[in-house]
């Protein structure tokens, strides 16, 4: 499988590739969100779920690779996106004959229900609310019926503002990019979510797992998803919480 170039951008689009842009741009090692390593919390949960070993596997907002690459070692077939081109550039050096385009989240190339697993570390809380129900849609077009959809995003607390974003990302003049908390300044939001909104919000989706803990600073939420219902919660359940 291979997927289309280039499909249509919405009208957000052109601001969040700019930014991003922006922060691959000067110095693509000190992107906040870390360079060599992938995720810590991708790395328990991979091999507790019973994704077989040839599956089929999107790195959504995959950035420069680095996930890609942890998938790639474990014998998946890797695909990848993101918005910037520098950042596909990056995993194309990583993993050279990666299968990775250029793409909005909101418009993605790949047919229906393609994906066995599909990893978002870090899109979907960069993305704009109005931007939310069509990334959704996509992610749920994707995705086979016995699919996984993983989501690692910042936790939002129960009583904070919920059209406030939970973090502000920005970049100092050596390019060195930070994350700040002053929503004064004009930059770019990086919103958050919490248990409840995300089950409200993907309520076609099945929740099978979900937890936030504080690990590496910053309290963080993950979430596994998929569309088949799924009888109680099995062994695997259990698996995937002892981490
Ligand atoms: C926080 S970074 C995480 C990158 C990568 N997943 C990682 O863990 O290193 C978020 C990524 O999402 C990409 N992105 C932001 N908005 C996007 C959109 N609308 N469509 C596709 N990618 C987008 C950015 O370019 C950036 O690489």
């Amino acid at each position: 499988m291979s997927a289309k170039k280039d499909k249509n951008e919405n009208e957000n689009s052109g601001v969040s590739r700019k930014l991003f842009e922006n922060l691959y741009n000067v110095n693509p090692e000190k992107v906040p969100w870390g360079y060599n390593t992938p995720d810590a919390d991708i790395i328990p949960l991979i091999d507790k779920l019973d994704v077989p070993p040839n599956a089929r596997v999107l790195d959504a907002g995959c950035g420069n690779g680095k996930n890609s690459v942890y998938l790639r070692e474990k014998g998946f077939e890797t695909y990848g996106f993101d918005i910037s081109s520098k950042a596909i550039a990056f995993a194309h050096k990583s993993i050279p004959t990666g299968d990775f385009v250029v793409a909005d989240a909101v418009s993605l190339p790949y047919a229906e229900e393609v994906f066995d697993l599909i990893v978002d570390v870090g899109l979907l809380h960069s993305i704009p609310p109005d931007a939310w129900e069509s990334y959704k849609k996509e992610t749920n077009r994707i995705l086979k019926p016995k699919g996984y959809y993983f989501l690692r995003s910042f936790h939002r607390p129960l009583n904070y503002p919920p059209d406030k974003p939970i973090l502000y990302e920005n970049t100092d003049q050596t390019g060195r990019s930070y994350f700040e908390r002053d929503p004064n300044k004009e930059q770019f939001p990086i919103w958050g979510f919490n248990i409840p909104q995300i089950r409200d919000f993907f309520k076609e989706f099945k929740i099978r797992v979900e937890r936030y803990s504080n690990l590496g600073g910053g309290d963080r939420l993950y979430v596994v998803m998929s569309k088949e219902e799924k009888k109680g919660k099995g062994p695997w359940y259990k698996r995937v919480l002892k981490t």
